[in-house]
């Protein structure tokens, strides 16, 4: 199999101010890709716009928020009327998500709502509406960042963990309904990747530190970007769907 540039695409990245979204959008525009990149804190996107560009990339920042309808709907109406992207897009990174430390038991109530909201019914939204707009190009990319604990029950973050196993179904459901308009439909499941994502999910030395710290040395975000370059560079006719990277000495989730 022969990878493809990606000059001429344009992909949207959500989650691109921090981790696996930055990451993946710097790796996306050396390729060769326009990027258009979403998340709350604008003075973040504004800066990775400033990189790219002085890198001789093409980027727009649209600062959202990922749950709320509004603000997707902003989002793929801004990528399609840039014209330096050429007013379309070929690929979309649904990426934004937050985690949650703890189980059913443990894990903070009062935040459950929040990561539905992002992980769930906005990452659900995007991809309805992406799913028809590529369908009627006839041809595009969707890769979805789900995790190891959508797949795997985690045993430090059981909450969380349910809402990456409804994205994955989601975007395998997604797959079958698009996959004939030449559609492809990609999950990628990170295993422990350090980035700001520890911090908002409320992990320490306690609930976590000692675990992971038998591992050694864990992924970081550029090794998620890595892969998701790669499956958005396959020849067309060829779709990985599920990708899970781990750092090697992670033996579960
Ligand atoms: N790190 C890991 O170990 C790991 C493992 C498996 C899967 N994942 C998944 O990978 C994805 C990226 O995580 P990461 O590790 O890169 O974490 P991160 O460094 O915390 O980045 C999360 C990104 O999502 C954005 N975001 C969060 N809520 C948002 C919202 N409501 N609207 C718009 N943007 C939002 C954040 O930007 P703003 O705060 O500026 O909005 C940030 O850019 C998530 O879906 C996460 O569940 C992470």
């Amino acid at each position: 199999m022969h990878t493809q540039t990606l000059a001429g695409k344009t992909a949207i990245v959500t989650g691109a101010s921090s981790g696996i979204g930055y990451a993946t959008a710097l790796a996306l525009a050396k390729a060769g890709a326009a990027v258009v990149v979403q998340a709350r804190r604008q003075e973040r996107l504004d800066e990775l716009v400033r990189l790219i560009e002085s890198q001789g990339g093409k980027a727009l920042a649209v600062a959202g928020d990922a749950s709320r309808e509004e603000d997707i709907d902003n989002l793929l109406e801004q990528a399609t009327s840039w014209t330096r992207g050429g007013s379309k897009y070929d690929i979309v990174v649904v990426n934004a998500g937050r985690g949650l430390a703890g189980g059913i038991l443990h894990s903070d109530e009062s935040q459950w709502q929040e990561v539905y909201d992002v992980n769930v019914l906005g990452a659900g939204r995007l991809l309805r509406r992406a799913g028809h707009y590529l369908v009627q190009r006839k041809g595009g990319d969707i890769v979805v960042v789900g995790s190891s604990v959508g797949r795997n029950i985690s045993p430090f973050s059981g909450f969380y963990g349910s809402s990456k196993f409804a994205v994955g179904a989601m975007a395998e459901a997604l797959r079958r309904e698009v996959c004939t308009a030449g559609v492809r439909v990609s999950v990628i499941m990170p295993g422990i990747v350090v980035s700001e994502f520890q911090g908002v999910a409320g992990y320490n030395a306690e609930n976590f530190g000692k675990t992971v710290e038998q591992f050694g040395k864990l992924l970081q975000p550029q090794d998620i970007a890595e892969g998701i370059q790669f499956l958005v560079s396959l020849p067309p006719h060829v779709n990985i769907n599920e990708m899970m990277i781990r750092p090697t000495g992670q033996p579960y989730p």
